[in-house]
C-alpha cells in the first residue's frame, strides 16, 4: 500500500471489516495539520478491494485540497463502504460504520457523499458525534446540496463578470449536465436570475420536473456539453470532460458542482489553449463542505454560513484573474495553493 501512487502523502488508512453487519470500508486520512480529517462516506459497488483503496486515496487527498482551498480549519479525508449492502441490512450496517468512525477518536469526521443518505448517517451517528451532515442544527447544515449549488451560482457569477463581462446572469445562456440535488436547485437560482437553461439528466422524470419548474429546454445527453451556450456546468458524475470532450465545447466558461470534472489534465489544457475558463471543481462546489464543517465544528450561524459561500465567487475571480497573469491553467494555481496552505499548517505544527 505504501507504494501506491495515491498513497503519498496521506497520514492512514484504516480498513474496517465487521463480521456482523457485512461491513467492509476503508477509510484514508490524508492530512489532519489543518484541523480534523472531514470528507464524506461513498457507498459504492468496487470490481476489488484494491480499486475501493484507489478510489478512497484520491478523494481523501481531494478533500484536503478542497478544504485548505475553502479556508476551513478542516483536513481532508473519505471513507469508502464496499457495496452492494442488502436494504434489510443498511441500518445495522452503517451504525458500525459509525462505531469505526467513533475508533478515530476524531481524527476523521463523516458526511454522506454519492449512494450515502441522510438516513444512513443517522445512523451513524448513533454511534459516533464525529458526522455531519444529519441535521441543521440551528439552521446550520444538514443537507450540502443547497449550499453547493449557492456556491456554484457564485463561481459562475464571478466567472461570467470576467470572461462575459457581465454584470448580472439575465439572458446569459448556460447548460446543466445533470439536474439532481445540486444540479436542479442550480437551475433554480439561475432562473430566478433570469438565465436561460438547457438541461440533460438521464432521470427522465427528473428532467421534465426542472423544465416544467424553470423554463429549461431539454437537450440530448451527449449535446449538453457542447451546446451552444456562455456557461457549461457539469452536475452530474465526474470525469465527464475528456480532452476530446473539451475541444468540442463552444462555451467560454465551464464551472459546475460535478467533482473529478477534467478525466484528465490534458483536457484542462486544451481547455486553456481554446481560450475556455476552467473554474476548479473543488473551488467551486465547496459551499456543501463549508456547511456541513459549520455543522460539526459549531459556531457558526445560517447568516456567517452563507457569507462563507458566498466568499467563494470572490475567490474565483481572484484565482482566473491570476490565472491569466501567471498564464497558467487555474487548476494547477488552486492545488498548488492548497498544498502551500497544507504544507504551512504542517509546519506550524
Ligand atoms: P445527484 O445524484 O442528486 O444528481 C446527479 C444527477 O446526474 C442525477 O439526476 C443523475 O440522473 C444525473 N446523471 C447521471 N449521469 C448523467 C449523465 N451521463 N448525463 C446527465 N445526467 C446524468 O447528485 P448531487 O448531489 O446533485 O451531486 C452532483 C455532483 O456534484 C456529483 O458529482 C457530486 O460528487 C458533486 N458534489 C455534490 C455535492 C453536494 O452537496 N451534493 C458537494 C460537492 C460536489
Amino acid at each position: 500500500m505504501f507504494d501506491h501512487d495515491g498513497y503519498r502523502g496521506h497520514e492512514g488508512v484504516t480498513w474496517i471489516s465487521d463480521a456482523a453487519t457485512g461491513l467492509k470500508a476503508v477509510i484514508a486520512v490524508h492530512s489532519s495539520a489543518l484541523g480534523p480529517a472531514m470528507g464524506g462516506c461513498r457507498l459504492w459497488h468496487y470490481p476489488s478491494s484494491s480499486a475501493a483503496l484507489t478510489d478512497a486515496l484520491r478523494l481523501s487527498h481531494g478533500m484536503s485540497l478542497k478544504n485548505a482551498m475553502a479556508g476551513l480549519p478542516l483536513g481532508g479525508g473519505k471513507a469508502v463502504i464496499l457495496g452492494p449492502v442488502a436494504p434489510e441490512a443498511r441500518t445495522a450496517l452503517f451504525e458500525a460504520f459509525g462505531v469505526a468512525v467513533d475508533g478515530l477518536g476524531g481524527r476523521y469526521v463523516t458526511a454522506e457523499d454519492v449512494g450515502v443518505s441522510v438516513a444512513d448517517m443517522a445512523a451513524a451517528a448513533r454511534r459516533t458525534r464525529h458526522v455531519s451532515g444529519v441535521t441543521a442544527a440551528g439552521g446550520v447544515g444538514g443537507d450540502p446540496s443547497p449550499y453547493t449549488a449557492r456556491g456554484v451560482l457564485r463561481g459562475i457569477e464571478a466567472a461570467a463578470a470576467r470572461v462575459l463581462g457581465r454584470g448580472d446572469l439575465d439572458g446569459v445562456r448556460v447548460a446543466v449536465q445533470g439536474v439532481g440535488h445540486v444540479g436542479g436547485a442550480l437551475c433554480r437560482l439561475l432562473a430566478g436570475q433570469g438565465a436561460q437553461l438547457v438541461v440533460a439528466d438521464t432521470d427522465r422524470a427528473r428532467l421534465d420536473r426542472i423544465c416544467d419548474e424553470t423554463g429549461a429546454v431539454p437537450v440530448a445527453l451527449d449535446e449538453v456539453l457542447e451546446a451552444d451556450v456562455d456557461v457549461v456546468a457539469p452536475c452530474a458524475l465526474g470525469g465527464a470532460i475528456t480532452a476530446e470532450v473539451a475541444a468540442g465545447i463552444r462555451a467560454r466558461v465551464v464551472a459546475g458542482a460535478a467533482n473529478n470534472q477534467l478525466a484528465e489534465p490534458a483536457a484542462g489544457t486544451v481547455l486553456r489553449k481554446r481560450g475556455i475558463a476552467y473554474v476548479p471543481d473543488y473551488v467551486i462546489n465547496a459551499g456543501g463542505i463549508i456547511a456541513v464543517g459549520a455543522e460539526y465544528l459549531g459556531g457558526g450561524n445560517e447568516a456567517s454560513v452563507m457569507a462563507d459561500v458566498d466568499a467563494i465567487g470572490p475567490r474565483i475571480s481572484d484565482l482566473l484573474a491570476r490565472a491569466d497573469a501567471e498564464d497558467t491553467a487555474p487548476e494547477i494555481l488552486a492545488d498548488r495553493r492548497a498544498e502551500e496552505i497544507i504544507v504551512a499548517a504542517r509546519a506550524a505544527r
